[in-house]
């Protein structure tokens, strides 16, 4: 036999293939073999980690997706591994604190968890605590891992007196007001047949849930502004709002699925006892867990939960399986940043591979120019798509994007398909680098960003683009609601000439309609009816419906508030206006009512008969009293009550001062009613606040 494997001995053939085999690996994960190199790509890992810890934890806006995040961190700890020499600095979980909040300190550390990223890793997990617990009788709890951020909640003998943030672990934000606007948390344990304990830690996960997360980018959309990605930044974002009142709005959710420091009472024995404890004291719990007695169950459970992730309602990014037996726990004990008891299986993001074939533009009815992937059409989440959303001309540039590349689509956060990568070694050499146009591809006007802003804008208010979208707005339910024109009517209309503004709606004649492709007698009877009982729409959807910049339907009602009808809405102004809400919308507002053919459009609305009003606002009978709440408050919220006191003119503080006017204290009052009394406050039981407020 001729050929090499007659001349070369068949050790030396395997050593060339697994040093070959090695060295592509290692290419392929940007490694090469050398010292010098390898301490500089850790660095520069350490680097880029440390900016994406960052933008996530303390800026809520993270740049990359977790995949890329984990990828990142892989390669790290490989080359960590391979390089034991350039030793590791000490292993920290992220650090959440944004340093606008007191510091509250944890009494028992609060830690990250270990990950597995593949059946093999979870296998290696299973046996690592088979073996060092000598038994293989064991039993795991699977729980879905909620895509939020960690909180610690302290209740003091069942009243809840502090929430703080993960933070580095030791110490974090205390952000006890924000989460006492969480509707679906009680400030008090449901009192059981024991007492609560002296203290508890509980630990779980603030979260912003499916329906909640398409409900505020609905109304961001009919604001003409850009949408939000990710439910979890978001949930971030508002938790971390300087103003409470913020986030009663976005209804932020709350789970528990763990405990730190358990003072006065026995600790739980097990996790299912623990689910039953939340359950008892009236606390929300993990939905859809699992308990499993094998390495394999655990593995279909962890499978099960990552096929039905988008039908869970709430975001996930993986599923976390621990001990269920709680001595089991403490035996095996904690490593330097999580516990050995416990790892989060990571769900593979729902991800794929397509060409780019090109990037549109669309201009929003504000003017924004949002870019827009099209690509082939592919199968993600049990939908085709073919266009993602770029989100903003800076984003096409960070992925260095091409016509013609090879691109990486996610769903992110599970919900809005977005570009998460370009495949630069697949590039074609004819891929076409983009050119962002610095005209509106509506009306040619030029484009440009504001300082500090990147959203690039059409400034040309007749831009044809921004007209359409502006009238499909107005007509839209959130808006005036003119059911039956929608875009192909509007768009047929406006080419006739019949349709220019909002006011022209009023002034459509049956003849106008009748031109219309598709509308026959019926139909234009029907559209005139809507057009007719429109003008006793409410001034908050006239409002809304003018698509002024920063003004969404929230904003609108405050608005409509203060305007009392559409013609007051015409001369609004001044301070009062920017109490209302906030100097950015008031000063959008402002250059909205200053244009000449804004003004007109409003007289034509009015001319046209319509009497928009706002409803009546309610009376402030406690102007300036301040309110502090403790204990429960039958049949209302907490965010509840502070916005019944905020209409009628008072305020809500967290703790009770010489400038307290009224302690309300309900069923299990802690400490502030002691303050209130000592301070000589009028303390008043949840029936009389009631009163005070003429709730029913
Ligand atoms: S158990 C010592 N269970 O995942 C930490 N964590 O990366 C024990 N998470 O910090 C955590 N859902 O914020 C646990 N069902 C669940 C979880 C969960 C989400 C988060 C948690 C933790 C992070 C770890």
């Amino acid at each position: 036999m001729t050929g090499p494997s007659a001349r070369v001995p068949r050790l030396a053939w395997l050593l060339l293939f697994l040093v070959v085999a090695l060295t592509c690996h290692a290419a392929r994960m940007g490694i090469t073999s050398d010292s010098d190199s390898a301490r500089r790509r850790i660095q520069e890992l350490r680097t880029e980690i440390a900016r994406h810890d960052d933008l996530y934890f303390k800026q809520a806006k993270a740049e990359i997706s977790d995949a890329e995040y984990d990828r990142l961190k892989q390669e790290l700890q490989f080359l960590e591994a391979a390089h034991p020499e350039l030793s590791a600095p000490p292993p920290e979980v992220g650090d959440d604190r944004s340093g606008r909040f007191p510091t509250g300190v944890h009494r028992q550390r609060m830690g990250s968890l270990d990950k597995a990223y593949t059946e093999t890793e979870w296998r290696a997990f299973h046996t690592k605590v088979t073996q060092e617990l000598g038994r293989s009788d064991l039993v795991f709890v699977v729980e879905p891992k909620y895509d939020g951020l960690a909180i610690s909640l302290t209740y003091e003998r069942g009243v809840l007196v502090r929430a703080v943030t993960r933070g580095n672990g030791v110490e974090g934000d205390d952000v006890t007001a924000n989460v006492r606007m969480i509707e679906a948390l009680p400030p008090t344990l449901q009192a059981g047949q024991l007492p609560p304990p002296v203290l508890v830690e509980l630990r779980g996960e603030i979260y912003l849930d499916d329906a909640e997360f398409a409900r505020l980018n609905a109304e961001r959309e009919s604001a003409g502004e850009v949408l939000f990605a990710h439910p979890r930044n978001l949930a971030v974002g508002t938790l971390k709002s300087a103003d409470p009142a913020e986030v009663a709005e976005r209804r932020l959710s709350i789970v528990l699925y763990g405990w730190g420091a358990w003072e006065g009472a026995k600790p739980p024995q097990s996790q299912l006892e623990f689910h039953g404890q939340l359950r008892a004291w009236g606390l929300p719990v993990v939905k859809g867990s699992r308990i499993v007695r094998t390495a394999d169950e655990a593995w279909t459970a962890v499978r099960t939960l990552a096929r039905g992730r988008t039908t869970l309602g709430f975001p996930t990014d993986g599923a976390v399986v621990k001990l269920d037996d709680t001595a089991l726990r403490t035996r095996i004990g904690e490593g330097p940043t999580a516990p050995r008891w416990a790892v989060a299986c990571k769900f593979e993001p729902e991800k794929a591979v397509t060409r780019l074939r090109a990037i549109t533009i669309q201009v929003g009815r504000t003017g924004v120019l949002t870019p827009v992937a099209e690509f082939e059409p592919l199968e993600l989440g049990g939908a085709t798509v073919a266009r993602a959303t770029l989100h903003n001309r800076d984003e096409i540039k960070r992925h260095d994007l091409r016509i013609g590349d090879f691109i990486e689509v996610e769903k992110a956060g599970d919900i809005i398909p977005a570009v998460t990568g370009v495949q630069v070694q697949r590039r074609p050499a004819e891929a076409v680098p983009y050119v962002f146009p610095e005209r509106c591809p509506s009306c040619q006007t030029a484009v440009a960003a504001k300082p500090g802003e990147v959203a690039v804008r059409c400034a040309n208010t007749r831009c044809p683009a921004q007209r359409q979208r502006r009238l499909e707005h107005f007509a839209s339910a959130p808006a005036v609601g003119l059911k039956g024109f929608g875009p192909a009517t509007i768009s047929a209309l406006v080419r006739a000439g019949r349709l220019q503004g909002p006011a022209d709606f009023y002034r459509l004649t049956r003849g106008d309609l009748l031109a219309v492709e598709g509308v026959g007698e019926k139909t234009a009877d029907r559209l005139l009816a809507e057009i007719e009982a429109s003008k006793q729409a409410e001034l908050a959807g006239f409002i809304h419906g003018l698509s002024i910049p920063q003004v969404g339907a929230a904003t609108a009602f405050e608005l409509a508030e203060l305007s009392g009808d559409l013609a007051g809405f015409g001369r609004l102004g001044g301070s009062r206006v920017v109490d209302a809400v906030g100097p950015a919308a008031a000063e959008a507002v402002a250059d909205f009512l200053a244009r000449s053919e804004n003004q007109a459009d409003i007289r034509g609305l009015i001319t046209s008969g319509v009497s928009a009003k706002a409803d009546q606002p309610v009376r402030a009978n406690l102007p300036g009293k301040v309110f502090v709440f403790t204990g429960a408050l039958p049949g209302l919220t907490r965010a509840q009550a502070a916005k019944q006191v905020e209409a009628a003119g008072g305020a809500v503080r967290d703790s009770v001062s010489g400038k307290t006017d009224y302690v309300v204290a309900g069923e299990g009052a802690g400490a502030k009613l002691d303050d209130a009394r000592r301070l000589g406050v009028t303390v008043l039981t949840p029936l009389e606040f009631a009163q005070l407020l003429g709730l029913p």
